[in-house]
Order: structure tokens, then sequence, then C-alpha cells
């Protein structure tokens, strides 16, 4: 039998719990410190299935990794003997794989790596990667499953690149590859997502020439070598305001510490619409809700907008708020399936495109229910958390991908939910 998650719901989340390092800073990371000669200690890493996956692909392209999940750390040296080529199985195991990519072409001027793998939430296209990449003089080709990348002259050249659509990974695999391009690079409509800026502070610490990371305009002056560094990642976004969601969805009283309150300004100001208690401290979050949820709008959009990854969690809190709520996701097309599974437990939620509409019932029900990718998993537990009886959420492994120890954290809060099969 494949792992399920049984929830009793209906308990207040209280307490305290800590965030952890970035799942989507973290997966930029770790195939960057590829590029430096030298060790890179990274740390307050987020023990997640990513996160392993990504450290064996390291491991399998030749560098020395020494991954201590205990202590959130790892040690990576790519000084010498690292392959360009990631062509194995596991690189379609996660769409972060294609990070590798910029790493490897702005070190070695060549590379090849699997397509990406990761949520089934729409197309994904990588398009705006591989035109990046040309623009900075790589000559690109795919065959079966393999992106191939070669800058003409064995070194890449800085160039403007002018990005049509605002992606987060295309701005990081861009960035990773002009960090070590002859001459000046400028990312323009660039994403300004906190991990966007992440990565770019922690090239910078192995010595590349980034400015502008979090606005909308990157500049990168290529350097020739990157060096070894110590650097530690910053805290999840979207874990802190999965948590936030779960407190409030429970009209439960929880303070999540290691955060970046600035982070999460569109979640709390959201939070706060819906009639939810928020106070932030320097380097923490308090949420506590004592009354049913208001009706609301949420529109997904690139940062500092409301993100897309907490769509689906916030969701299930409208499922019982007081009126109809509308839901726009602006950045992926398929990002409704949790919707379905909320009507197992009783919502009343209609999709049209782009656009979902959510009637708030009094309650919702437990019922057995399906993660169809990472936040609809997380959606679901937050549903089950607020529902009457018993809920099961099955096909586990795309939560565990992304969230570390989200039971445990929840159970230390008051959550009445385990893991059986
Ligand atoms: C990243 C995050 C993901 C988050 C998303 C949006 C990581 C590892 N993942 O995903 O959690 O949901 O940002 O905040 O950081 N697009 C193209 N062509 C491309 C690339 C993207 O058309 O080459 C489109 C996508 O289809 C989408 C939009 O651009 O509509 C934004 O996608 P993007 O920001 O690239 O998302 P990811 O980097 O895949």
């Amino acid at each position: 039998m494949s792992e399920k998650l049984i929830i009793s719901g209906g308990k207040r989340l209280v307490g305290h719990v800590s965030a952890c390092g970035a799942k989507n800073a973290a997966v930029a990371i770790l195939p960057a410190a590829l590029m430096a000669e030298g060790v890179c200690t990274i740390e307050n890493l987020p023990d997640i299935l990513d996160v392993k996956l990504l450290n064996a692909i390291s491991h399998e392209l030749g560098a020395k990794v020494d991954y201590d999940s205990e202590n959130a750390c790892v040690k990576v040296d790519a000084t010498e003997g690292i392959s360009h080529e990631a062509t194995f199985e596991m690189a379609r195991k996660m769409r972060a794989s294609y990070y590798y990519l910029g790493a490897l072409l702005g070190r070695f001027g060549k590379a090849a790596i699997a397509l990406p793998g990761g949520c089934s939430i729409g197309q994904r296209p990588i398009d705006l990667h591989l035109k990046g990449m040309s623009a900075l003089g790589a000559e690109i080709e795919l065959s079966e499953g393999l992106v191939k990348a070669t800058a003409k002259g064995g070194r890449l050249k800085g160039a403007e690149i002018y990005l049509d659509t605002v992606s987060v990974g295309a701005s990081i695999n861009i960035m990773m590859a002009a960090a070590m391009a002859e001459g000046n690079t400028t990312i323009i409509n660039a994403a300004k997502e906190p991990h966007v800026v992440d990565l770019a502070n922690f090239l910078n610490s192995m010595g590349a020439r980034i400015k502008g990371a979090g606005t909308d305009v990157i500049r990168i002056r290529g350097v020739e070598k990157l060096h070894g560094c110590t650097y530690a990642v910053i805290p999840d976004q979207i874990e802190t305001g999965t948590l936030m969601i779960a407190a409030a969805a429970t009209m439960g009283d929880v303070t999540i510490h290691n955060v970046i309150p600035m982070h999460m300004e569109s979640v709390t100001a959201k939070l706060l619409e819906m009639g939810v208690h928020v106070e932030e401290g320097p380097d923490t979050i308090r949420v506590w809700a004592d009354r049913r949820p208001r009706r609301v709008t949420i529109k997904t959009l690139p940062y500092p907008g409301f993100p897309t990854d907490l769509q689906q969690p916030i969701s299930a809190m409208l499922c019982v708020a007081e009126g109809t709520s509308m839901v726009v996701e602006n950045i992926f097309e398929d990002r409704f399936k949790h919707l379905g599974m909320f009507e197992r437990m009783g919502a009343k939620c209609s999709v049209s495109g782009r656009v979902a509409v959510i009637e708030g019932v009094d309650h919702l029900k437990g019922a057995p229910v399906e993660a169809s990718d990472l936040r609809a998993g997380a959606a679901l537990i937050i549903a089950g958390l607020m529902a009457q009886g018993e809920t099961q959420v099955g096909e586990l492994r795309h939560i565990d991908r992304g969230y570390a120890h989200l039971e445990e954290k929840l159970r230390s809060l008051g959550a009445e939910i385990h893991r059986v099969g």
C-alpha cells in the first residue's frame, strides 16, 4: 500500500514552529555550487527529497558532496573532475535539474541535461531559458529528451536579454550562465522573487558580480572564475505561507520563527482582508483567527504579488469563507486540480479557464483525496485539518519533494495527523 496521511480534523493549531530554508532557493544554489573552484558550504537546507536528488546529481557529475541532513548543511567541492553531461534518469525526476544547464554551460562552455520532470501544473516550457542562452552565444540542440548547449568559441558572451514573460527559472538559469560569460549581461523584465535574490547573493559570495537582483533589471559583469564560500539559504516563503494559512484555517494561534516578514506581505495582506490577525516581529510572524474568514478575490502574480504556490493552500480556506470568493490563476494554466478534491469534501467550486469560483459552505467533511502536485498536497492537508471527521491524503511523494517534516510540525502544534502505509 502506498503511504497516506490520516488527519482527524477540527483541532486548532496552537504554539510555535520554525520555517526551514527555502526549497526554491536551495534547488538553484545546489547546481550553482558546481560553478566554483573550491568548497561551497551551504547551510539552512530544507530536508526534502528535491535536495537529496540534487545532491545525488551533483555527486554523479563528479562533485564531492558531503550532506549532513541533521545540521541542514552540505559541503560541495567541484574543483575538478566535473562532467558537463547530466544525462541520467534522475534529472528527469525533478524540474529544477535544468539549473545544471546554466551552471555547467557558464563554467565549461558546454552542457547536456535531460529535460525536466517535476510538478504537473500546465505546460511549463523552458523556451525562455534556451532563448537567453542562445542570446549569450550558445548553440542549442534538442534530441531524445536531452538539451545540449555549446558556447560558440568555447565561452559565452554577455548580451542584453529581454524576457517577454516574467520567469523565475529563466532569470535564474540565465544569471548563472552569464556569471562566467565574457563581458556584461543585462536581463530585462527579470523575476523579483526572494529566491532569485538569494541565488544572486550566493553567486556574489562566490565572486560573481551581479547587481539589481530583486528589481526587474539584473546586471551581470562576467568573471573568469568563481571560488568556494559559506552561505545560508533564506527562509522558505512558501512553507511560511502554508503554515500561516494552516494556523488561520484552524482558528488557531501560531507563531512562526526564522521568517522574513517582508517576503510575506501579499499573504499577510490577504489574511488581514479575510479577518485574520497577523503580527510581525523582526523574524517572526504570529497568526491567529477568531472568526469565520471573509470572502476575498485572489489573483496570482509574480512577486511581490500573491504567489501561485499559495493559491492552492489559501483556496482551502475559501471553501468555508462567508460568501463567494474568486481565484484568478495568472501564472499556470492548469492549477485547479485540487478543487475537485475539495468537492469530495463538500466544497462548492467551479472553474472556467483560469478563474475559479468558490462558494463558502459551513464546513468540510473528511474524505479520501490525492495530491496532484506539491502545493495541491499542502492544500489538501489544510482542508483535512479544517474538516469534520477523517481525511486520507494519498500521493505523498509530491509533498515529500518540497515540504520538510510538515506533518511533524503540524503535530507539534496540536494537529492529529499521522502517516500510514
Ligand atoms: C518557479 C518555482 C515555482 C513557482 C513558479 C512561479 C522553482 C524551482 N519553482 O517555477 O514553485 O510556482 O516559479 O512563481 O523556483 N514560462 C514560459 N517559458 C519559459 C519559462 C516559463 O513561458 O521558458 C512561463 C510559465 O509557463 C509560466 C510563467 O512563465 O506561465 C512563470 O513560470 P516560471 O516563473 O518560469 O516558473 P518556474 O521557474 O518553473
